[in-house]
Parts: structure tokens; C-alpha cells; sequence
């Protein structure tokens, strides 16, 4: 187990993803974590994120110095690094020449952080700070044009200090680095998914005992996993609640409903709310207007099902680690809400129930891998996200049944055209927005005025960046035909070529 500690580094998220990558188990810590709580956690090594404070800012994000006596390797990354040279007596200043992308790096000495790595290799710098001092007992190990100490150690204690993050892609043997930190940790590389199953499954046991588990079912990816694997942990004392908000693709209720009793002989409760839902949202055009709106009825609705089963004492969520992620923050205050869409926090206070998050250390691709380990259908694992909301966002402006109804026959037929290219995989979302303007056409020699529909097409990692699909020219000819000619009231689509950011994934 390896321990990061969160500086507020955009990056944190890739540092987490670089170390399990080499099947070491990690975890993001915030600085204020106390140093008995990491004596307790034990871990094998600690590593300092960077962060955009500058080391002598009045309210720049600190930890117990005692960890550099817990006799565990630490690597210091950017701000990370020149927190531990300054705690350790050196000293950093600000530089003359700010260091911003790619830059050469030379290894001096290769010792074994630079095991097996050329001499010269390209880093990417993100620093407006440097070291003017090491203290005792550190050498300099490489260095750039601009920045003499790009990388030190102090050998005899195992610090190792990167100025550059070794984290991102540009940085081109950063996860050679990275692992070869993680063998001076002596870290095996055995954390598997099969492992963490066991152990997740064990830790419910140990949590819930005999108590009752209610879960909030939808059908993706999260949710499914979640419910299976506390099945597995406590079989019958777990019921999942699938609240149809009116909101879902066509047939959706109907084919999860195939799918999950066939695939998970678990207890449902299929709630039907849409009407609920829809004449809530009935003259609401603003996007956060809306989700408030869903996210309240369906607490409501959640809730009063709740009541009903007696004796749960415990609520499971299908939480993942990005999302607590960006809620805690080093700084401690919450950062800037761009969609109200997170699950945490999102409960209402009054809620007895205590939590289970059995997937809250994961990432998406994780939960898939762990869905697919703990043998959950294929169709479940693969899922493309689907937002909370679900086509309220979609259909842009007032949401109506007719509105609704033009975008849930288009999605129908983008997502099966995507299925039938074999692309439904590869992308990480696909589907169609409703616009809320109109364009002129012209059908069968007379002119209409009808509807346009944009289709956005995603490739991404985990959501936080993504890049517009390159999906090919006859496809989406083929797309746009089909749905020209069997949705009634579109005469036009279009296609989303944008990427985020700066762009969001949803258009609202
Ligand atoms: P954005 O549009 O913020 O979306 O780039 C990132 C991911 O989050 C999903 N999304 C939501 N999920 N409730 C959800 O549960 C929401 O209100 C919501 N808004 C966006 C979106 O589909 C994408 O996967």
C-alpha cells in the first residue's frame, strides 16, 4: 500500500492511476491526515504530490514532518519534492525562468529511481519555484536546462525528489519511474481485482453483519457491480430499488428489467415515478433548475420506498474514487461547482442510514475489470454511463413527452447503429441532444420546419478530459439518414466536434 498525499495537484488522480497500474494498491490522502493515522495505515512508502501553492505561501498545504522519520521510502513530486527539502533543512526559491511543458531531462546519476532509463528523456515541468539548496545528505541525480535540480535522492533514507511529473503521459519513462519507486518500496505488484473482490467482500461481512442493505439500483455499470458484490457478501438481506424517473432511453425499464433478473437473481423493486418527475419538470428550461428538481423527487420517492423495508440500517452507493476525489480538496474548500452531479454529500442530512461504498477506491475502468471478475453480464459491464438526470439534460430547454419522445427514437437508433459499427465499446459515451431551435428542411417537395438533433460521440478515461470521437464519415451518414427518415419531427443532425475541456460532455 502506497500513500499519496493529496498537495492539490491536478495530477493526483494519474498518480493513483500510474501506481495501481503496476497492481499496487493506493490511496489519496489529504495532508492533514495526522501522523498516527499513516502509522496505523502502515503503508510501504508515501508520496507528495505537487500542488500550486508555492512552498512559502502564509497558507500553502502541509504535513507532519515526522513522516520523514517513519524509516518508509518518500518521493516528492514538483511542490511535493520542495516541501521535503525544505523540511529537511534546504531551501527553494522562486526562479528566474518559470518552467512550463516539455523539457530535456539529463540524468546525472542513475541511481535506482532512473534504473534502466536513457541518459537524456523528455519530462514535463509545470513549476514556477526551484532548489537552491539541498540539504545533507542529498544529491543532484538530473538536472534541465533551466532547472539545475530537476531530480535529487538522499540514497541512505530513500527520498527521492522529481522536480517534473513523472505522472503524466509526456513525461515518457514517468511510469518506469514510478514503478522502479515502487520496487525500492519493495511493493510485489499482486494487488488484483481478484484480491480486492475477496477483501471487499469480507469488509461488508465484517460491516453489516446481519442487517439490511438498501440500494438505489440503475441499471449502470457502478450500481450493478455494487449490488453484486454486496450480494455476494450478504445474499438476501440486501434489496435494490429501481426508480423509473420517465427519464430513461426507450425500452430502458423494460430491458433492465430482462437483464437484471436474469443476471442478477437479486431483490428489485421496480418504482414507477415518471409521472411524478415529468410534472415537476413541466415549464423548467434551466439546466440546474432541473437536475435540483430530479435529485429532490428522487430522494422523495427513494425514500418513502425506503421506510417501507424494515430493519435496513444501511444505504449502498456505487460512489468511485474520482468523486471523492474532487470533493475533498488540500485546501479544504469545496472546488468550483461546475454541475451539481456528485453523489457525495448529495444525501439529505436527515437520512438514518449508514453508508456502504464498497467501490469508493476505484476508478471506472476498475469497476468494470472488478464487475467482469466478479462474473456481472457483459451487457452490465459495458455500459456507457448514463447521467442521473438522464434525457432531461439531453433535451435542451423544457422538457415535454413529445420532446422526449423525438430524442428517445433517435438515441434508440444512434445507439444501435454504434452497436451494429462496433464502436459502442470503444466509445465512453454516444448520443443524441435535442435542440431547442428549429431549422427548415425540405421532404418529399414541400418545405418543413422541424427539429435538430446533435449527436455527441466521446472517447475518454474517466470523464474529467475528453476528446470529441473521429468516428467515420459513412457512419455517421449512415446515422443521420435513419433518423432523418424514421423520427418524425427532425429534419436535421448535427455533430458535436468538441472536446473538454473546454467543452463539458453533456450540453447542459
Ligand atoms: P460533463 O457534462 O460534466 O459530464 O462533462 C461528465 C460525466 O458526468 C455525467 N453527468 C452526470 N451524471 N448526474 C449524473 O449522474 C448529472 O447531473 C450529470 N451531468 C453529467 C456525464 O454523462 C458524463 O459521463
Amino acid at each position: 500500500m502506497i500513500l499519496i498525499i493529496d498537495f492539490g495537484s491536478q495530477f493526483n488522480q494519474l498518480i493513483a492511476r500510474r501506481v495501481r497500474e503496476c497492481k499496487v494498491y493506493c490511496q489519496i490522502v489529504p495532508p492533514d491526515i495526522g501522523i498516527d493515522k499513516i502509522k496505523s495505515i502502515n503503508p510501504e512508502g508515501i508520496i507528495l504530490s505537487g500542488g500550486p501553492s508555492s512552498i512559502y505561501d502564509k497558507n500553502s498545504p502541509r504535513i507532519d514532518k515526522d513522516i520523514f522519520k517513519l524509516k518508509i521510502p518518500v518521493l516528492g513530486i514538483c511542490y511535493g519534492m520542495q516541501f521535503m527539502i525544505d523540511a529537511l533543512g534546504g531551501s527553494v526559491k522562486k526562479s528566474k525562468k518559470r518552467e512550463y511543458g516539455f523539457a530535456e531531462l539529463t540524468i546525472k546519476k542513475k541511481e535506482e529511481i532512473f534504473t534502466g532509463i536513457d541518459r537524456k528523456t523528455q519530462s514535463w515541468m509545470s513549476h514556477g519555484d526551484s532548489i537552491v539548496k539541498l540539504p545533507r545528505g542529498f544529491v543532484i541525480t538530473a538536472f534541465t536546462e533551466n532547472t539545475r535540480v530537476a531530480a535529487t535522492v538522499n540514497k541512505k533514507k530513500k527520498f527521492y525528489g522529481l522536480q517534473f511529473h513523472p505522472e503524466v503521459e509526456h513525461t515518457v519513462k514517468g511510469k518506469k519511474m514510478i514503478k522502479n519507486f515502487l520496487d525500492v518500496c519493495g511493493c510485489a505488484g499482486t494487488w488484483t481485482m481478484k484480491s480486492f473482490a475477496k477483501e471487499s467482500i469480507a469488509e461488508i461481512k465484517e460491516t453489516v453483519k446481519d442487517k439490511r442493505v438498501i440500494l438505489g439500483l440503475s441499471g449502470g455499470v457502478d450500481s450493478s457491480v455494487t449490488a453484486l458484490l454486496i450480494h455476494k457478501a450478504i445474499g438476501k438481506k440486501l434489496t435494490c430499488i429501481f426508480v423509473d424517473n420517465g427519464l430513461l432511453r426507450k425500452n430502458e425499464r423494460e430491458n433492465l428489467k430482462k437483464t437484471l433478473r436474469k443476471h442478477l437473481k437479486i431483490n428489485i423493486l421496480f418504482v414507477n415515478a415518471s409521472n411524478r418527475f415529468l410534472k415537476a419538470l413541466s415549464g423548467v428550461s434551466d439546466p440546474e433548475k432541473k437536475r435540483k428538481i430530479i435529485g429532490k423527487i428522487f430522494i422523495d420517492v427513494f425514500n418513502s420506498e425506503a421506510k417501507k423495508i424494515k430493519d435496513a440500517e444501511f444505504l449502498a452507493q456505487g460512489t468511485l474514487y474520482p468523486d471523492i476525489i474532487e470533493s475533498q480538496s488540500a485546501f479544504g474548500g469545496p472546488s468550483a461547482v461546475i454541475k451539481s452531479h456528485h453523489n457525495v454529500g448529495g444525501l439529505p442530512k436527515n437520512m438514518k442510514l449508514k453508508l456502504v461504498e464498497p467501490l469508493k477506491y476505484l476508478f471506472k475502468d476498475e469497476v468494470r475489470l472488478l464487475g467482469k471478475t466478479i462474473g456481472l453480464a457483459e451487457d452490465l459491464v459495458w455500459r456507457q454511463p448514463f447521467p442521473g438526470p438522464g434525457l432531461a439534460i439531453r433535451v435542451i430547454g423544457e422538457v415535454t413527452r413529445r420532446r422526449l419522445s423525438i430524442l428517445k427514437e433517435t438515441d434508440a437508433i444512434l445507439i444501435e447503429e454504434i452497436k451494429a459499427a462496433g464502436y459502442y465499446r470503444k466509445l465512453w459515451q454516444s448520443f443524441a441532444v435535442l435542440l431547442p431551435i428549429k431549422s427548415v428542411g425540405i421532404m418529399g417537395d414541400k418545405r418543413t420546419y422541424e427539429n435538430i438533433v446533435a449527436i455527441r460521440a466521446v472517447t475518454s478515461k474517466d470523464a474529467m478530459t475528453a476528446d470529441w470521437a473521429r468516428l467515420p464519415h459513412k457512419l455517421l451518414g449512415k446515422i443521420s439518414n435513419r433518423i432523418i427518415n424514421e423520427v418524425p419531427g427532425v429534419n436535421r443532425v448535427v455533430y458535436d466536434i468538441s472536446s473538454k475541456p473546454p467543452s463539458t460532455i453533456e450540453w447542459e
